[in-house]
């Protein structure tokens, strides 16, 4: 298993991870759009054979209405490769480059409420902190929790 930048040659079975693993999906221009704008944003995990087993697709939020910051769009794993580290390893190389190319003081990402194991693996694991609980975030109306972790202390 191998863990490295994602190149726009990854965005089509990026896209097909996600499907697998997650109801909130994107257009591959979306995709593209990370991969273009913020290249040093987003990794794969890839088995012994070049597949794609796992992916974190990162921007920046350049909204003027709050302080530059590294967010993450959006992270999974294939079920097979779960409980192996691929995940956090995933996030830690994106948080990573984030303050140290993009100088982020902090990185920010929602999550649903029922989602164990994804809440556990940013706040127990990854020290995230729940900042907000967003009502209705999603399509089907469950509510997400923000979080926010430090990057850089001032
Ligand atoms: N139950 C409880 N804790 C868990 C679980 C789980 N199922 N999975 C991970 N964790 C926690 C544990 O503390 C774990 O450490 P441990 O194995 O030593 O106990 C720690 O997180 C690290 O786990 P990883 O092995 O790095 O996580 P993994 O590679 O299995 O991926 C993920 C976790 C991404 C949540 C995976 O289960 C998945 O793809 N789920 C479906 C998609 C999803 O929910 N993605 C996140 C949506 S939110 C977003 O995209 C911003």
């Amino acid at each position: 298993m191998n863990i490295r930048e994602a190149t726009l040659d990854d965005m089509i079975p990026m896209q097909n991870c996600n499907l697998h693993n997650l109801p909130e999906n994107y257009q591959m221009k979306y995709y593209f759009y990370h991969s273009l704008t913020w290249p040093q944003l987003s990794y794969v995990a890839e088995d012994e054979k070049g597949r794609i087993i796992g992916y974190v697709l990162a921007k920046l939020e350049e909204d003027p209405s709050a302080e530059p910051h590294g967010h993450i769009t959006s992270l999974s794993v294939m079920r097979t490769y779960r409980r192996l580290g691929v995940a956090e390893k995933l996030m830690t190389q994106s948080q990573n480059a984030m303050r140290d190319v993009f100088n982020c003081k902090y990185v920010s990402l929602h999550v649903r409420k029922s989602n164990r194991a994804a809440l556990q693996l940013y706040r127990d694991t990854l020290k995230f902190t729940v900042q907000d609980i967003e009502k209705k975030y999603y399509a089907d109306g469950e509510d997400a929790y923000a979080c926010r972790k430090i990057l850089k202390e001032e």
